[in-house]
């Protein structure tokens, strides 16, 4: 893929250079004619597709910060759009065309712009499933036909035949895996890991039949029933490999099928002989590997773990604590005490979590922000990695709510100041603020680096219950000596701290 990349890079680069060269030369010798300088046939879409990687490339950088992410998603989609237009312009293929697959384009637009204003935050996750599904049947459905066209036409070449088989193999898995996906986080089935006998060693069967079945392909391309197999197979592997994970552990999953979907794509790119789309897809599926690892090291888990483990409750709310708490002492505080404690302080940090997301709290909480800030209060938010139920969940949030983004502050900058800080708001957090992963080599999350919200003078924890978080333990913290709990919904006790204080 990269030599085909740095083809690509090359004849463009080539081409460029020539064009400078020749108008060098002609500017010293004028009366020369020559041939063409580039042959538009066929390198102008050979540079339009080095555009699209540039802008895909700055896309993707850009959506590396809250702030310049739209941005970011627009750059990409202009990218998308001239890769579209090349690789229609390099296949002439009539005007009927053309109005199919801009058709489809506005249709799928409009689809997607409503799905995206309608759906909730707390759904993301599911949306983004979703996505890559349609994105992995894509994939099927392109290898397929290129399939039918090429038996059609009396030959593929085995490199192709050989890559059809693999596009339809991880296009297929992540088809049905992101639907399971997608059905365990929307509560349409149920989210509890379902583990059976030999699983991996099925899993392993399987996908090796297909990886024979492929190379079947490149030997004799007109062995169709493989092509059947094969999409059978990778239906069925989609969701035995996603049913073992538990619910929580879904977004993880997501991740890793994101980087499937991109793989599929750029599988069918290669299929196409379409370099926007090797291009493409290989981005996809290297940035959604990245994530996959980022996540998995800030759960301090191996993706093994995650994917065979079976780790993971049905409800990802959390259930009750499962060590017994009834010895323990815990203190309770009403918001009206709260805000006195707010009023005196010097430094306020709030940890948000899922259940700040759950309660739809993040106005709320940067209202209260603003009214301290207004009374010399200084204030920061301290985001965890995997805080919330997806990557940069509580970033997004919050920025929802138009909160400055020098304000966020990352696990480290958050722990060296906790220690200082006066007053910590824990909003729907539990896992990431558990003291026990510090310690505790028993427990699930033990090696999870965590907020060290304990270490500050006061914890105030607002959450309904004592009930536990995703990873169903309880939380020691919720026990402390500087910890109280304001139990209640997230928003309504920041309304009524804010409420309290400007009573005072
Ligand atoms: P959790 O540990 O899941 O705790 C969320 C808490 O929110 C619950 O204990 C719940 O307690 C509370 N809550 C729910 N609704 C609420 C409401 N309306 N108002 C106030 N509180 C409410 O959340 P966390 O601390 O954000 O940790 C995230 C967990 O998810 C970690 O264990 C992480 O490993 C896991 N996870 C995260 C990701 C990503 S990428 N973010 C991916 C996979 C797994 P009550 O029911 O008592 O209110």
């Amino acid at each position: 893929m990269l030599h085909n990349i740095f083809t690509i890079a090359q004849d463009a680069g080539a081409a460029l250079t020539e064009a400078a060269a020749s108008a060098t030369a002609e500017a010293a010798e004028p009366a020369v004619t020559s041939a063409p300088i580039i042959d538009w046939a066929t390198d102008s879409y050979l540079i339009a597709y080095l555009i699209a990687a540039v802008l895909f490339v700055v896309g993707l950088k850009k959506l590396s910060s809250p702030k310049t992410a739209r941005n970011g998603n627009r750059i990409a989609a202009v990218g998308m759009l001239i890769a579209v237009i090349a690789a229609l312009s390099e296949n002439p293929i009539g005007i009927n065309w053309w109005a199919w697959v801009f058709g489809g384009i506005v249709i799928g637009a409009v689809i997607g712009w409503v799905a995206a204003l309608k759906v909730k935050m707390t759904a993301m996750p599911e949306m983004v499933a979703l996505f890559n599904g349609f994105g992995g049947i894509a994939s099927v459905l392109v290898a397929s036909s290129e399939y039918i066209r090429g038996s059609a036409q009396g030959s593929i070449p085995s490199d192709t035949a050989f890559t059809i088989g693999i596009a339809i193999l991880i296009g297929g898995i992540t088809f049905t895996g992101s639907f399971i996906a997608w059905a365990k986080l929307a509560g349409k089935m149920s989210g509890a890991p379902i583990l059976y006998g030999f699983q991996r060693s099925i899993n392993a069967v399987l996908l090796l039949v297909c990886v024979i079945g492929s190379g079947w392909l490149a030997v004799q391309y007109d062995a169709a029933w493989w092509v059947w197999i094969i999409l059978v197979i990778s239906f069925v592997l989609g969701v035995t490999f996603t049913i073992p994970v538990g619910g929580a552990d879904m977004p993880v999953v997501i991740a890793l099928l994101n980087s499937y979907s991109g793989l599929a794509a750029s599988a069918t790119g290669f299929v196409l002989k379409n370099p926007g789309l090797i291009i493409s897809g290989a981005l996809v599926g290297a940035s959604g590997l990245i994530l996959t690892a980022i996540m998995c090291k800030a759960m301090n888990r191996s993706l093994a773990n995650v994917l065979f483990a079976g780790v993971g409750t049905a409800d990802s709310t959390g259930s009750a604590g499962t060590q017994g708490a009834s010895d323990k002492v815990v203190r309770s505080v009403d918001v009206e005490d709260v805000a006195i404690m707010l009023d005196a302080a010097k430094q306020v940090a709030f940890v948000p979590g899922y259940g700040l997301a759950v309660a739809q709290g993040q106005h709320a909480v940067r209202d209260l922000t603003k009214y301290l800030e207004s009374k010399d209060v200084t204030c920061f938010y301290g985001i965890h990695p995997v805080a919330g139920r997806m990557p940069g969940h509580m970033n997004v949030l919050l920025a929802e709510a138009d909160v400055p983004y020098d304000e966020l502050f990352d696990l480290d900058q958050a722990n060296a100041e906790l220690p200082r800080t006066d007053v910590v708001i824990v909003l729907g957090a539990n896992d990431v603020v558990n003291p026990a992963a510090r310690h505790d080599t028993t427990s699930p999350i033990y090696g999870m680096p965590i907020l060290d919200v304990d270490k500050s003078t006061t914890v105030i924890v607002c959450k309904r219950s004592m009930s536990a978080g995703y990873s169903g333990v309880d939380n020691e913290l919720f026990y402390h000596d500087n910890t109280l709990m304001c139990f209640g919904d997230a928003k309504k006790s920041l309304q009524g701290m804010l409420t309290a204080l400007k009573e005072l």
